[in-house]
């Protein structure tokens, strides 16, 4: 059975000579069983037909933003989340610019802004748009939010130009497709827990003390590995994130509660510590909320420590896991500062960044990451923390002998 069996492509076609290409990847996708819901933009409609495109998907063909039949069978958002993936192919500079720019001007635009799902974009255009500095800022700012590119190729041209521009051959665009959809297993049969997000502790049934975690790369490193077939145990704080899909989650409010969660989903073959766990506790919540009066000092806090989780999981043991990776959220002395903190905690890897870096790695989507471990330090460039969590997942996939 063809790897791509079952999955779901929603194919944006947009303008330019290349379009015609689109038709032979549909064909390849659909002999290898992967549905596809072609959406067909002004530009590419000069092209290619709707017609064309529906007898070889085998699906109706989607263009038109606001369509009322369309709207009221199935919402435009749906479109992209019913996808597994989507492709734009060919990707001319316009709707690269268009989705640099986060613009919604078009049902491909919109649904490129409104999806939750990987994104692979496969650029043809000529070779001077190529290279022009605008269409390559676009192309940077795609690859840092976590957009995948294919091509394009060099060679000769439609416009009579030799270089880079023309779009990859549908071949390729099928093994980028294949690469991410199905990225192999090399964790199956593995249990790793994933430790996300701040914890929060109470002071009061209104206040608590919390940090900045958003939880983006904790979850991103939980899909990671789900990705390469692990069974994961999410065990996260308090975060606006969706739950990944394919990992199980359990949801804590304290360090105490993350603590136990973890223990219990023990045994494991790996433990991922990436929570912003508080380090310390209120020693009496109060059950009614505090007050503060004009003649009284403000209420003291006495704060206790709270169990280091990392540590417990490190601890030798029988359940200790075979890797038990920590990060070090540091503000100076990076590598020195992890180095130390690795030795402390008992782990065996520790991922440090810089948590005053300016750009906001805390809460930010991208991350700076060096990677340290018995062996010695690997430093990573800035990446999309979806990036940095896929480089994890295969080292770890690597050090479990997958
Ligand atoms: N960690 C944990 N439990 C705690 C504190 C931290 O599991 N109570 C884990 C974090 O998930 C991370 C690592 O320990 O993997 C380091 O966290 P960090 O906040 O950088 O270090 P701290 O231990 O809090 O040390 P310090 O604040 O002194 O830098």
């Amino acid at each position: 059975m063809s790897r791509l069996a079952g999955r779901r492509v929603l194919l944006i076609i947009s303008g330019g000579i290349a379009a015609y290409k689109a038709l032979e990847l549909i064909r390849l996708l659909r002999a290898a069983e992967c549905a596809v819901q072609c959406v067909l933009t002004r530009g590419g409609a000069e092209f290619v037909t709707a017609l064309s495109l529906q007898a070889l998907s085998e699906n109706r063909v989607h263009g038109d933003l606001f369509s009322l039949t369309e709207e009221s069978e199935m919402g435009h958002i749906q479109l992209s989340r019913a996808a597994d993936l989507l492709v734009v192919a060919p990707a001319s500079a316009d709707i690269l610019a268009r989705m640099a720019a986060g613009l919604a001007d078009d049902l491909a635009a919109t649904l490129l802004l409104a999806t939750d799902k990987r994104v692979l974009v496969a650029p043809a255009m000529n070779v001077r748009m190529w290279l022009h500095p605008a269409t390559q800022a676009n192309m940077a700012s795609l690859a840092a939010r976590g957009v995948t590119v294919v091509g394009p190729g060099v060679g000769a041209m439609a416009c009579h130009e030799h270089g880079p521009g023309r779009l990859a051959e549908p071949a390729e665009i099928v093994a980028a497709i294949e690469r991410l959809l199905a990225p192999g297993d090399a964790l199956a049969g593995r249990h790793v827990i994933v430790t996300s997000g701040p914890t929060q502790e109470p002071i009061d049934p209104v206040r608590y003390l919390a940090n900045r975690s958003s939880g983006r790369q904790g979850h991103a490193i939980a899909a990671a590995l789900a990705e390469l077939g692990a069974r994961v145990s999410l065990i996260s704080g308090p975060v606006t994130l969706a739950d990944p899909p394919g990992v199980g989650v359990c949801h804590v409010v304290t360090a105490a509660e993350m603590l136990a969660a973890c223990q219990a989903a023990l045994p494991a073959d790996a433990a991922v510590c990436c929570a912003a766990v508080a380090d310390w506790r209120v020693a009496e919540v109060a059950s009614q909320k505090l007050k503060k009066s004009a003649d009284a000092a403000p209420a003291r806090l006495t704060l206790l420590p709270n169990p280091d989780i990392l540590a417990s999981l490190a601890a030798p043991g029988p359940l200790r896991p075979k890797l038990v990776v920590g990060f070090a959220a540091e503000t100076e002395h990076i590598l020195a500062h992890a180095q130390a903190k690795r030795a402390r905690k008992g782990c065996d890897w520790i991922v440090a960044n810089d948590a005053s870096a300016p750009a906001g790695i805390m809460g930010g989507a991208e991350n700076e990451v060096h990677l340290l471990t018995a062996e010695g330090v690997e430093s990573w460039p800035r990446l999309p923390k979806t990036e940095v969590a896929r480089r994890l997942a295969l080292r770890i996939a690597g050090a479990m002998g997958g």
